[in-house]
């Protein structure tokens, strides 16, 4: 048919691609560029007519959600044998945490705090999405949120922007890998931009309003880390940020994305965001959203049609700049030639591992392993002897349960490659350990005892108890947002009772957020919080519950003791009365008739005081790790300059560990009120029982710059303190001055 003019060019240097890029833009319409700027959904395992004709004609620029091979190869073919231009097609997915081989959620691989293990992942995760011609996906999602009622923090990193930014930028690096046209590399794409983890009251989809200098200070930090970092895309958020939804802003879209940061690759919506424009009383028309999605800087619009229906006319009226077109459609087919799409926009099955190969499962347990945080471990419960046991009561309607695990966004995941805990309890004490099964409640939700009895017969025929409670997938996620967190159904109501057995009780907790467990920390002995695990959860948490692996995650985000501290984050200002032990006064200690004046006067709860149930940077592990000799190497510095911060890190446990080395800095004062720890690195350290490690963290002025008053980004001169601990309460500090 027509001739498939760039099939076989591949990029020598950017010059080359611009040359390319030009060369084909000069032989396209403008329907043909809008129909670039388009991507419509796949019909799932085959080619509806109106796609197939749309894709003919040249109205599309990319499908999302198909991952049938043989479907996604023929919408291909369509697109660069029978369309006029031959340009072959973005594929984009939702490969949130693994595509079959399924890794924790994404807040439990930020639990991990390793780079190294969240980059490959991701990695693995590329490498099954591209067999199945997939290109792109819409990862990592690098919203800030501190709000756990928000289903969506599921998806997220957590709450502080440096570790967000650290592991956003690691995940990129995973799917892109280092060349984005290699065998297993997809465009990644940083979510969603921006603002939409503030949704007020935690309810998704919900209004977004930060101040500039916020924005700027905590939400915008990760997009920016993710630009330098070349992420391919960025997409908008849903919301109204200030008033103005994301899909129609030109103060993010343009002057911070594209002027401020020069960002090259494009920007989709999400979906519908752009029609959504009306729901939310911006817009008039699709036609006037159109426009101002456009206009504001939105490159290419996901599953609905304004852009295909309205823009031709719009360009035609003079309302959209012809040349702004086409600087998007530019952006466009540079990610397809940097994809290598033009030289072969086919997927060969051959070229590709297996799914879920050796190789793979290994990395997704590894994953899980370190993302497990171990919360409590009164009387050193944790771990398990093999040889100290007899038998073994495994409870709850999680610990059997393979889709229950995967958790939130497994669109291609599949329960039946899941190892449960049961399973891997079973297959690891083999004969040595009798398992005592028992569900207890029929699901996370269930509100009858009728389980009760059986699962109390099975803790008292056992020597200990490891209870598998927690949330069922759906219920973190998009849209999935829950006002009470703490466990739901009658799951306390089961640990009362088997707290009543006087067994040792481990509680193995999976779930898409920081549940609250106030309720219930102290009947159980120890806590270890698994997040969704993914398919290899069993075999990862089985080996840290019998000591084959020590538990070495750290709290991603702040775990309240009830949710009505929610806002409630490390990072926090110290406002003008902040709380202490002493003035923070418990409700039920006042007198009655109590003079208004009396209760302390500072900003705390009366009935929940002020501080978390479990701290950011919080995990506990095997070995005992203690911190001593905080130095630095300078007492002030000149901005411009560098100081090491260091510590002296002994494991005086038995068993070699490995422990998350934290530093936090505070800024005493600023232009604008800074806050009372920020978050400055972190390194993961091996130690063999006994031995003692030098830790050391360079920090340059630049790593201590803000957005002050005038969104101007500087170092103030004047005094820090820095820490450097295991959690964001580590008492060891010191302090240092930084001078013109
Ligand atoms: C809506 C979600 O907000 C976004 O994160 C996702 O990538 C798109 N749908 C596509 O599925």
């Amino acid at each position: 048919m027509h001739s498939i003019k760039f099939l076989h060019q591949d990029i020598h240097d950017q010059d080359s691609l611009q040359g390319m890029v030009s060369e084909l833009m000069s032989q396209m319409g403008l329907d043909e560029k809008i129909g670039q700027m388009s991507q419509l959904c796949g019909g799932g395992g085959w080619v509806p007519d109106h796609l197939a004709a749309a894709i003919r004609s040249g109205q599309v620029g990319s499908v999302l959600n198909e991952v049938d091979l043989d479907t996604v190869n023929e919408l291909q073919r369509i697109a660069v044998e029978e369309s006029r231009l031959g340009i072959p097609l973005l594929n984009g997915r939702d490969v949130i945490h693994g595509f079959k081989t399924i890794l924790p959620i994404p807040l439990g691989q930020a639990a991990s705090w390793d780079p190294v293990i969240v980059s490959e992942g991701a990695r693995i995760s590329a490498v099954e999405a591209a067999s199945s011609g997939v290109n792109w996906t819409f990862a990592p999602m690098i919203d800030i949120t501190r709000d756990p009622r928000w289903g969506r923090i599921a998806e997220s990193l957590g709450e502080d922007p440096y570790l967000c930014g650290v592991l956003g930028v690691a995940m990129t690096k995973g799917f892109q890998g280092t060349d984005l046209a290699e065998n297993g590399s997809i465009a990644a794409c940083a979510k969603h931009f921006a603002g939409y983890g503030t949704a007020e009251g935690g309810r998704d989809y919900n209004t977004a309003n930060i101040p500039e200098n916020e924005m700027r200070n905590v939400h915008l930090r990760p997009f920016k880390d993710l630009v330098d970092a070349n992420v391919a895309t960025f997409m908008s958020a849903f919301c109204d940020l200030n008033g103005v939804p994301a899909s129609g802003n030109s103060w993010l879209m343009d002057q911070v994305l594209r002027q401020e940061w020069g960002y090259e690759g494009f920007v989709v919506s999400d979906w519908e965001s752009i029609i959504e424009m009306s729901v939310h009383g911006f817009t008039g028309d699709d036609e006037e959203a159109a426009l101002e999605a456009v206009n504001a800087g939105i490159d290419m619009e996901m599953a609905s049609s304004t852009y295909r229906d309205h823009l031709e006319n719009l360009v035609a009226e003079g309302k959209v700049d012809l040349e702004h077109i086409d600087r998007m459609v530019v952006r466009i087919l540079t990610l397809k030639f940097k994809l290598g799409l033009f030289r072969d926009p086919y997927t060969d099955i051959e070229n590709f591992p297996d799914l879920l190969n050796e190789a793979h499962l290994q990395i997704a347990k590894e994953a899980a392993t370190k993302s497990c945080v171990l919360l409590k471990n009164d009387n050193k419960t944790l771990p398990l002897s093999i040889s100290g046991l007899d038998s073994v009561a495994v409870i709850g309607p999680l610990a059997d349960d393979g889709y229950e695990q995967l958790g939130t966004w497994v669109f291609d995941g599949e329960a039946e490659h899941s190892i449960t805990i049961k399973n891997a309890i079973e297959s690891l004490v083999g004969s040595n350990v009798t398992v005592n099964y028992s569900r207890g409640l029929d699901g996370t939700r269930c509100k009858h005892h009728e389980g009760f009895g059986h699962a109390i017969d099975a803790a008292y025929q056992s020597d200990a108890i490891v209870l598998v409670l927690g949330e069922e997938s759906f219920m973190s996620g998009e849209a999935h947002s829950r006002a009470n967190i703490d466990l739901p159904g009658h799951q306390e109501a089961l640990i009362h009772a088997l707290a009543e057995t006087g067994k040792p009780i481990t509680l193995v907790i999976m779930a898409g957020r920081p549940l609250t467990l106030e309720n219930i920390v102290d009947k159980v002995d120890s806590i270890l919080y698994a997040w969704h695990p993914g398919t290899m959860g069993g075999p990862a948490i089985a080996d840290l519950l019998f000591g084959l692996e020590s538990p070495s995650g750290k709290l991603p985000v702040t775990f309240p003791k009830m949710v009505g501290q929610v806002p409630i984050y490390y990072s926090h200002k110290n406002t003008g009365r902040p709380p202490s032990a002493e003035s923070c006064i418990q409700m039920d200690d006042v007198p009655a008739r109590a003079a208004q004046t009396s209760l302390g006067m500072a900003s705390f709860h009366l009935d929940a005081g002020y501080t978390p149930l479990y701290p950011f940077g919080h995990g506990l592990s095997y070995g005992e790790f203690h911190y001593v000799k905080i130095t630095t190497s300078k007492s002030n510095i000149s901005l411009g300059q560098s100081i090491d911060i260091a510590v002296d890190l002994i494991n005086t446990g038995e068993r070699q560990a490995e422990e998350v080395v934290q530093l936090y800095v505070r800024d005493l004062v600023g232009n604008v009120t800074r806050p009372v720890k920020e978050l400055k690195g972190f390194r993961r350290v091996k130690l063999n029982p006994g031995q003692r490690e030098r830790v050391s963290f360079s920090i340059h002025t630049d790593d201590l710059a803000f957005y002050n008053r005038d969104m101007k980004l500087v170092t103030e001169p004047g005094q820090f303190h820095a820490w450097i601990g295991g959690n964001s309460d580590a008492p060891l500090w010191a302090e240092f001055e930084v001078h013109e």
